[in-house]
């Protein structure tokens, strides 16, 4: 993990760090900061390149990177797989030597297409005065850019400073790499760029891409479209429609019980693909959790009682498989972490809660692990989630009695939100500003730092997560129709319908939620990983028809996500298969705490309002 960060000038001007911009990038990359200016000659533009490097294992690659004909790469990656890395290398070493020795843009394109991996990244061609510049298919790492008069700023977090005005930052959309003519902007004197798109993205895709993707460049700007494009890492999303409802099967009249549903489970055959998804899934698991292949081979584990390895951990079926897969790759006698969030639930909203009829969804299955009736009774930070996180690590702890599971229970006030949102998180959740990114961007921030408390000998205990890596469960919900909007399109339109909406969530799933998350736990010095997003996974999960991955004429806590039930089934777990979606908001209760009337898309004036170092 790295913060990085680019300031064009179309002409030579003085450059002075903003304090705030250059804090945050220093708490993703604590372990290594380098500045390099570079100045163009004829055309006099400057770049100022600045990187922050995170040392994760292994020799530390220190950036920016010049290579010997004065190209800089800035490089905010990881690669598991596409290019070729021997033991030994590093990542960015070899990145750098691939792009040096391209020629042209199709060569650039080709070397980038084959990368497996989250990045983020800024490349200065020397001898050509061009700027490249981009984020991989998801957008699983941040990049925002900045338009102004002098040029452009690209950095991996930025600040948010109060004012009247619009914020100046966007996030730089995830559809393609970008190269700006160093020559043509500074005769010019405004950014030219072009944007190699990633091609075949599906009609939906492309269309917001056309009309509002660049709506906030200034119009001083220019952008051209290439004919030339980037070769997306994964298969289209299979679009078939079932034929006859034979292919599906159809329940109207479910209303079973849990242990029916149980029961239904265990009797569907989808064998095949249950076993090819524990296959792809469990190897995206290991390429995250193993050291890799640029770490150096002999050096021995973490030997010292800290976990290598943490999970955002909900008890949820997603994070439990996540749990089940890391187990099978990382030695028994290294620990693993739990993150578990839940925020104070204030004395009052706990009264009127408990008197609230508790059925609200009459279908929803009890959770049976715990009957139901502990969210009303002691502690206020009993939250879903923690009530689910604690059932889940029991499950966790009889798959495999021999390790250490450290379950984190990290218990928020009311003040301590108020007070880090204000210091720290609305900067990272910036420029993006909804209910919803305050929530999640909160719940994450305090899961990820991982500072709670463990029970140890019938004791709770301070624990602070050491963990450098942090897996989550995100792009579950988003391909195998996780989410109850998913069963309000599937009733409406079917399943074409349906597909249109998963389709449309996977290539929105950077501008809603990856850049965000990854610059709120970036902060801590930890990088997050995706499994559910390796791109076999997600090439496999294309292939599939989209039937064989839900079946929303199921009930709730069964039918969405019914391929990584059976999943869960196959990996031995129990009842955590059968447990309906949570979101974390309110698994983790934060959007209790807060007023009860908002949307979650309105604009969220906590971030806006505190936020003013
Ligand atoms: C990297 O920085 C972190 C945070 O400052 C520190 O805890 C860690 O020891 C550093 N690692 C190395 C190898 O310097
Ligand atoms: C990794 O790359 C850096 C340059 O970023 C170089 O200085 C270092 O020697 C390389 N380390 C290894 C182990 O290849
Ligand atoms: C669908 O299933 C029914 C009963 O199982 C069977 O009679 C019918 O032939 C099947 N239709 C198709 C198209 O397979
Ligand atoms: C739901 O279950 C009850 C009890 O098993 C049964 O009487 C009822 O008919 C079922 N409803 C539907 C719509 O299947
Ligand atoms: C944290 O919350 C749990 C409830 O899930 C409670 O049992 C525990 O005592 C709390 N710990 C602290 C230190 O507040
Ligand atoms: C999509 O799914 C259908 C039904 O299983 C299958 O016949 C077809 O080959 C799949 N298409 C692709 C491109 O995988």
């Amino acid at each position: 993990m790295c913060g990085i960060f680019c300031l064009l000038s179309l002409s030579p001007t003085h450059f002075e760090w903003d304090k705030l911009i250059y804090e945050h990038l220093k708490k993703r990359g604590p372990n290594s900061s380098q500045d390099l200016t570079v100045t163009g000659r004829s055309p006099c533009y400057q770049c100022v390149f600045s990187a922050h490097v995170l040392h994760m294992r292994g020799c530390l690659r220190p950036q920016p990177v010049e290579d010997s004909t004065g190209n800089v790469l800035l490089w905010n990656g990881e690669i598991f797989g596409g290019l070729s890395v021997m033991p030994g290398e590093n990542d960015t070493a070899v990145v750098s030597q691939r792009l040096s020795s391209c020629n042209s843009p199709s060569e650039i394109l080709s070397v980038l297409s084959s990368i497996q991996g989250p990045w983020g990244f800024v490349y200065y061609q020397k001898d050509s005065d061009y700027l490249w510049f981009g984020r991989d298919y998801f957008g699983r790492r941040s990049l925002l850019w900045k338009f102004d008069a002098e040029g452009l700023t690209l950095t991996s977090v930025a600040a948010y400073t109060f004012g009247p005005d619009q914020s100046p930052w966007q996030e730089v959309p995830a559809v393609g790499v970008y190269r700006v003519d160093l020559k043509a902007a500074t005769e010019a004197g405004s950014v030219i760029f072009e944007v190699y798109p990633w091609a075949h993205r599906g009609n939906d895709a492309i269309s917001t891409f056309s009309e509002t993707t660049f709506a906030f460049v200034p119009s001083s700007s220019t952008v051209v479209i290439s004919q030339l494009g980037l070769t997306p890492p994964v298969f289209p999303l299979n679009m078939s429609i079932p034929k006859s409802l034979n292919e599906t099967e159809i329940h109207p009249n479910s209303n079973s019980s849990v242990k029916d549903l149980a029961q239904l489970l265990a009797s569907r055959e989808k064998n095949y693909e249950v076993n090819s998804l524990v296959d792809v899934l469990s190897e995206a698991v290991r390429r995250r959790v193993q050291s890799l292949p640029f770490e150096i081979q002999d050096q021995p584990p973490p030997n010292n009682g800290h976990s290598s390895v943490a999970i955002l951990f909900s008890g949820g079926i997603d994070s439990m498989i996540l749990a089940a897969l890391a187990d099978r790759h990382i030695p028994t006698h290294q620990s693993v972490d739990l993150l578990n969030v839940a925020f104070e639930l204030q004395e009052q909203k706990r009264q009127s809660q408990s008197v609230k009829k508790p059925q609200k969804h009459k279908n929803k299955p009890i959770d049976p692990r715990t009957d139901g009736s502990a969210s009303r009774t002691s502690s206020s930070f009993d939250v879903p989630d923690r009530i689910t996180g604690k059932a889940g690590l029991k499950e966790l702890q009889s798959l495999n009695p021999e390790r250490r599971w450290n379950f984190v229970e990290i218990n928020i006030t009311q003040e301590e939100l108020q007070k880090m949102r204000h210091e720290r998180i609305c900067h990272l959740v910036h420029p993006l500003d909804t209910v919803l990114d305050d929530s999640i961007g909160c719940a994450v921030w305090f899961a990820a730092r991982g500072t709670g408390f463990i029970i140890e000998d019938g004791h709770q205990k301070p624990f602070t997560s050491s963990a450098k890596v942090i897996l989550t469960g995100i792009g579950a919900d988003e391909q195998l129709a996780g989410y109850s909007r998913h069963r309000v399109r599937f009733k409406m339109s079917g399943h074409k319908g349906l597909l249109e909406e998963l389709a449309m969530e996977l290539a929105r799933i950077s501008s809603r939620n990856l850049g965000r998350d990854d610059r709120v736990i970036g902060d801590h010095g930890k990088e997050a990983r995706f499994p559910y997003l390796d791109e076999d996974v997600v090439s496999y999960l294309n292939s599939l028809p989209v039937w064989d991955k839900a079946d929303l004429s199921l009930p709730r806590g069964v039918g969405e996500k019914l391929l990584l039930r059976l999943t869960a089934k196959q990996l031995g777990l129990s009842q955590s298969a059968v447990l309906p979606k949570r979101a974390m908001q309110f698994g983790s209760r934060i959007a209790k705490m807060e007023k009860n009337h908002e949307k979650a898309s309105d604009k969220c004036t906590r971030l806006l309002t505190h936020c003013n170092e």
